[in-house]
């Protein structure tokens, strides 16, 4: 079944339905659901969410836009919740230099970045990236990391070009594909997922955002990713079952389900 490493379902674009459209996930095929938190007030509606939901599990972690509001109770609070026994991974962390461009906003994204980093590795949990236009400094830093051992990790929303992505596949880190892999215009994302090895993919929605094609610009959930399986599997000549198979089996061991 598909496994979805990348949702937000606390989002507040799921307040009217969620209910709903989480119990239609399996009869639609999705077994598995990774919820991401975004920010400090979402890290308990995630674990709420698997706690009530069995095939929801979570990643606990706070999002870059969010560092500046970070104090040491919040990084005690994101390990205090790593231990939780649906706890896949620290995420969504990272470094965001779109939102952030002054030089004082993103040394605190490092900061933060890092110690998240530091409770992933103390924890013995993977980690689940969030980079945009901060291609270098996040490379720096988790192959720093890397080397100095760490459990794994995806690098979600992958929105770079092949260097980039050559060097996060050389240690071993895997690549999340979401609805851009559909677009027309993504030529650079494309070109990334024919290079990369298909044992090395994951799939991802980043829902409620970046829904696929047909659906680009309505809300994204779940159940869009048989677009995003099908265009990966055109891109790899394969059939989009074993595409949904193999990422399965790649999210499982690397998130150890
Ligand atoms: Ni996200």
């Amino acid at each position: 079944m598909i496994f979805e490493t990348h949702a937000h379902y606390d989002d507040e674009a799921f307040d009217a339905d969620r209910e709903e459209i989480l119990a239609s996930m399996a009869a639609a095929g999705i077994g598995t659901i990774v919820n991401a938190c975004a920010s400090i007030d979402g890290l308990m509606d995630t674990i709420a969410l698997m706690d009530k939901y069995p095939f929801v599990y979570g990643a606990v972690g706070v999002h870059p836009d969010d560092a500046d509001r970070m104090t040491p109770e919040t990084l005690d609070t994101v390990r205090r919740l790593s231990r939780h026994e649906k706890a896949a991974a620290i995420g969504e962390i990272g470094l965001d230099y779109y939102w952030h461009k002054t030089k004082e906003e993103q040394l605190i994204q490092q900061k933060m970045f890092r110690a998240q980093m530091d409770i992933a590795r103390e924890e013995k949990l993977p980690f689940m990236i969030h980079s945009r236009e901060a291609a270098e400094d996040t490379l720096n830093i988790v192959r720093e990391y890397v080397k100095g051992g760490m459990y794994g990790g995806i690098i979600h929303c992958f929105s770079y070009g092949k260097e980039i992505a050559r060097e996060y596949l050389s240690m071993g880190l895997y690549l999340g594909i979401g609805g851009v892999v559909t677009f027309k215009n993504a030529r650079r994302l494309k070109e990334v997922v024919e290079y990369a090895p298909l044992d090395q993919l994951v799939l991802e929605t980043d829902s409620p955002y970046l829904a696929p094609e047909p659906n680009r610009g309505k809300r994204n959930s779940s159940l869009n990713l048989p677009y995003v399986a099908a265009a990966i599997a055109e891109l790899k000549h394969v059939t989009p079952e074993e595409v949904i198979a193999v990422t399965e089996k790649n999210a499982k061991k690397l998130l150890r389900l």
